[in-house]
Order: structure tokens, then sequence, then C-alpha cells
């Protein structure tokens, strides 16, 4: 049988929600919880895509729909899916669980569909591909819909076009599953999305995002999206996960109410066009938020508890906080170092950074929140299995 396997962790956001949408500073990390995708080749002749046994209405699934044209299109021979989601992250409640999702399926697809490098082609060099989606190459066009008549994802590599077939492990590019992952979130969430789920839920570990180069982090790429407000360009880092960091943990708090992304990040939107004086919240936002990455490099996490209260009031003050959170991060106070919304907010989960993550997790749970522990930074995106391996190749030239 044809399967493949792949999963991504969920994430959690330590400062700038929302204030990175307007390019300011962020940070979040991976987190233990996962999702967890698999694919296998329906029987030839079908033509219906799956979805966990259903058939699957593309509306419902904007990101899975808009990976398919992008990797998976009928035009170019490429055959129908059945598609199963499993994992442990709470959807829509601000851990990333569509990031994870989407992270996970393009490298899954990946996978299953190979790469087509140039002759004597490695690879890990994006000159070398003769087919791919990477920030290393200026010509990408995964932010836009298919084009009538032309493979989103073909390009000449150095050497000429598609001589040699690689697939499975060697043929995934975290990058390209991050690229993919912030294109398909953009379209989700009408345009607006900062890179900070889908790079953090590749890479796993912590991600910085910065409208600037930050120094003591390693850059890894520059990302530009056209949003209905302009052109934004982030700078996205990794921070190294230092020892230090094992002594403290994240206890979330699902509030178990329901706000899509979407519909925040309209919100705040609309609140910076109608009123512009407050663009002053969303730039202190962005001041907290670096005097949160200064203490964490320098593993003072006290501090980095208190950036993160702080950064609570501030979200609270754009409006995007709501009664049950409120509650969940008055009651994990005590026994945290800091404690805030995490995600879109309206609803979805708080996080606290704690050095008693049982006492924490309690308080939680007795003001009514469901709770997860997490260590800080966590494995990125990964292939969990694989066999019949390439599902399907499209043709070279
Ligand atoms: C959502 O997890 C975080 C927001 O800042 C939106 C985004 O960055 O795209 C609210």
């Amino acid at each position: 049988m044809a399967k493949v396997e792949a999963s991504a962790p969920g994430k959690c956001i330590l400062f700038g929600e929302h204030a990175v949408v307007f390019g300011q500073p962020a940070v979040a990390v991976a987190i233990e919880q996962r999702i967890t995708v698999s694919l296998e080749l329906l029987e030839e002749g079908t033509d219906e895509w799956r979805i966990d046994g259903m058939k699957l209405i593309p509306s419902k699934h904007p990101h899975v729909q808009a990976l398919r044209s992008r990797l998976w299109q009928k035009k170019a021979g490429a055959p129908a899916l059945s598609i199963h989601i499993n994992g442990d992250i709470p959807p829509a409640s601000g851990l990333g669980s569509s990031a994870a999702l989407s992270v996970a399926a393009s490298a899954c697809l990946r996978a299953a569909r190979g790469r087509w490098l140039s002759e004597g082609g490695e690879a890990t060099e994006t000159k070398h591909w003769a087919e791919g989606f990477s920030s290393q190459l200026t010509d990408t066009d995964v932010y836009s819909d298919v084009i009538e008549g032309k493979d989103p994802a073909r390009r000449a590599g150095n050497n000429g076009q598609g001589d040699l077939h690689i697939w499975g492990n060697q043929a995934i590019d975290v990058d390209e599953c991050a690229l993919l992952g912030h294109a398909v979130e953009a379209i989700a969430q009408g345009g607006r999305a900062s890179p900070m789920d889908s790079s953090v839920c590749a890479h796993g570990g912590i991600v910085l995002l910065s409208n600037e180069v930050v120094k003591e982090t390693d850059w890894a790429y520059t990302r530009t999206l056209n949003t209905p407000e302009g052109d934004r360009t982030w700078q996205v880092h990794t921070i190294p996960v230092m020892a230090d960091e094992q002594d403290v943990y994240l206890v979330i708090g699902n509030s178990g109410v329901h706000a899509p992304t979407s519909i925040q990040v309209a919100k705040v939107a609309a609140a910076m066009t109608e009123n512009p004086q407050r663009m002053r919240e969303i730039e202190t936002i962005g001041l907290i938020a670096r005097r949160g990455v200064e203490a964490l490099l320098k593993g003072d996490f006290e501090a980095v508890g208190r950036a993160m209260s702080e950064n609570h009031l501030m979200l609270r003050g754009l409006g995007v906080s709501c009664f049950e959170l409120d509650n969940l991060v008055r009651a994990a106070a005590p026994s945290s170092l800091g404690a805030k919304l995490t995600g879109a907010g309206g609803g979805g989960c708080m996080v606290a950074l704690t050095r008693n993550p049982k006492q924490t997790s309690e308080a939680i749970e007795l003001a009514g929140g469901r709770t997860l522990i997490s260590k800080i930074g966590n494995a990125g995106v990964r292939i969990e299995g694989h066999e019949g391996l390439p599902f399907w190749k499209p043709s070279s030239k």
C-alpha cells in the first residue's frame, strides 16, 4: 500500500501576536503536542479526495485545497488521495493546529510527489532544483493561486530541467514546508498572516520574527507578503533552546471559547484603520517583545515572564482578550513567572511560564480551563514513515 505520514508541532506565542502582522517582533515556541497527517493513494479510477473518510469539500478545508493546487495538480496527472489527520493540538485554539496541519501535509505531498533536480544536482542546493518553492528562489509564486496552464512548482535548475527524480525524506525541504504553510495560512486568513505559525511549526525550537535582522540569533530568511494594508516584510530567525530552559514549563490553558483567527486579525486591522493613533499600542507590544527576546537570550526567565504579563495587558487593551481568558490568566499568576493569552485571542488559549507546572495547571483547571503542559522548543516537521513512494511523478520537462 502506498502511504506517507508526517507530523508537525503546534506553537505557542510568548510575545508579539497581532503586532507581528504589522511588522513588530514576535517569539513563538514549538510545543510537545503535534498534528500527524497521513496520505494514502485511493484506488485507481477514483477521482474524489477523502478526508478522514468523508468527501473533501474544498471550502471546508481551504489549507488542503490550497496545497493541492500548488503541489498536486490533477491536470498534471496527480492521483486522488485519502487524508487522515490526528493529533493532540486542539483546533481553532491559538496553538497553530492549522499551520501544523499545512506544514505536515506539505511535507507528505512533497515526499509523495518527489522533486526533480537538474543533472547531478543536490537536493540541499535550491539552485539545482527543477521544481519547488523556497525563500532562496526569488521567482517563487507560492503566494499566487494556480496560474492556468502553468505548473507553479516548475522552474529551471542551474543545469536545465528535471534529470534526476528524488522522493521521500531527501525531497523534503523544511523552508519549503514553512513557505507553503505561510501561503496557505495567508489565504485562509483573508490575506493577513505573519509567517510566525508556519515557521515555528516547520522549524521547531524557538522562532523570532522581526522587521530587522536581530544579532545574537540565527537569521534564517526574509518573508514578504502583500496584505490588504500593504506589503509586509519579516526577518525570520531561530533562537537556540538553552539547557536552562528545561527548568521552566509552559502550561497552556484552553478557555474552550472558539474565535476564528481571521476575525480577530481583521478586528485589529479595522481598529488601526479607524484610529491610526492606536498604532502606538502595536509599537508598545513590539517594545515589550524586544525586552522579552533580550531576557530569553540571557536565560532570565523571571524577566521573560514579566514581559509576557505586560504583553497580556496590551492585548487586553487592543480588545482581543475575553472574560474567560482573563480569568485563566489571573488564576495562573500566583504560581507562575508570567501569563498571557496566546494566539489570536477572543477565546482559545492562554499560556503561563512556570517552574511549578503541576500547581499552575491545577489553578487553571480550577478556574475552568483545560490544560496542556509542554517544555519550550520541540522538534519541527518530520516524516514519520512511508512506503510505496513516489505516489506519482510529474513529467520532467
Ligand atoms: C495567530 O496565531 C497569531 C496572529 O498574530 C496572526 C498572525 O501572526 O498571522 C494573531
